[in-house]
């Protein structure tokens, strides 16, 4: 049996590890969009959810490192596959060159390497925006909890935060959209048949994940914070 790092090296090993960490974090973008649009519900049903992962303590950080793994494998061998595409292109065009213009064979695995980048560059805004931002406290249920649903409505209140999030929700829907596909198909067997309904599923999938994810700044943006979804202003 080859070892974690030959795996890693190899081609096969490679898809199938993006596969992998790839569903892992699809789990988890759907986990977070569910938790996040309890900002929709009772007045303090998102605090109540935060509060409740906090209280798993060492589960949670469990967690946590878990989605670190997930992440760094996912973007290192995501980069690494792009940057040997690349080179296998180059030296194509090379020997080739005499065939005509550019290839367009690598413009899904360019914007997947090009979304990847952009999307984990936001996760550092938003982990220090949201995860590490200062919190007012409030009393819910008796207990003291952190304000994090007014954290999220007065970042959003923000244009530059409401539309570069939009922005950046698009990207995350684009690069589900290819990657759903491409994870299913280096961990299964595939049919041209169920490959054509899979990517239609994967298409599907992440549109409602986009909308769902987008939703919430657009909505608290142009409600000022005040929409009925949201309880209206007092
Ligand atoms: C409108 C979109 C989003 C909103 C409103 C939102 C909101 C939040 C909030 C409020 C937190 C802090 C949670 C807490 O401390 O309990 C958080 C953390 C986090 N978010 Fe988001 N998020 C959004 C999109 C995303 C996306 C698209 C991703 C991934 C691609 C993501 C990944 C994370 C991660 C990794 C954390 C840290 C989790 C932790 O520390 O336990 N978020 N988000």
């Amino acid at each position: 049996m080859p070892s974690f790092i030959e795996a890693a090296q190899s081609q096969v090993g490679r898809k199938i590890l993006t596969g992998i960490t790839g569903f892992l974090l699809l789990f988890f973008i759907i986990f977070h969009l569910a938790g996040n649009l309890a900002i929709f519900g009772d007045e303090h049903d998102m605090n109540r959810y935060s509060a409740f992962l906090h209280d798993m303590g060492g589960l949670l950080w469990l967690a946590r490192i878990g989605l670190i793994v997930a992440f760094g494998l996912h973007a290192w061998i995501g980069i690494s596959i792009w940057l040997k595409k690349r080179k296998a292109r180059s030296q194509a065009y090379n020997v080739y060159s005499s065939k005509g213009g550019a290839s367009k064979q690598g413009l899904s695995s360019r914007s997947m390497a090009l979304t990847g980048i952009i999307l984990l560059i936001f996760l550092v805004f938003h982990i220090n925006t949201f995860a590490l931002g200062d919190t007012e406290t409030v009393i819910v249920d008796g207990r003291e909890m952190e304000d994090l649903r007014s954290l999220v409505i007065e970042t959003f209140m923000n244009p530059l935060y409401a539309f570069g999030y939009t922005f950046v929700m698009i990207l995350l829907g684009a690069h589900l959209g290819h990657g759903i596909w491409s994870a299913f198909t280096s961990l299964t067997m595939k049919s041209k048949q169920l490959s054509a309904a899979i990517y239609s599923v994967g298409v599907v999938l992440a549109f409602l994940i986009a909308i769902g994810f987008l939703f919430i700044p657009l909505y608290i943006y142009f409600t000022g914070g005040c929409g009925e979804l949201l309880g209206g202003c007092t």
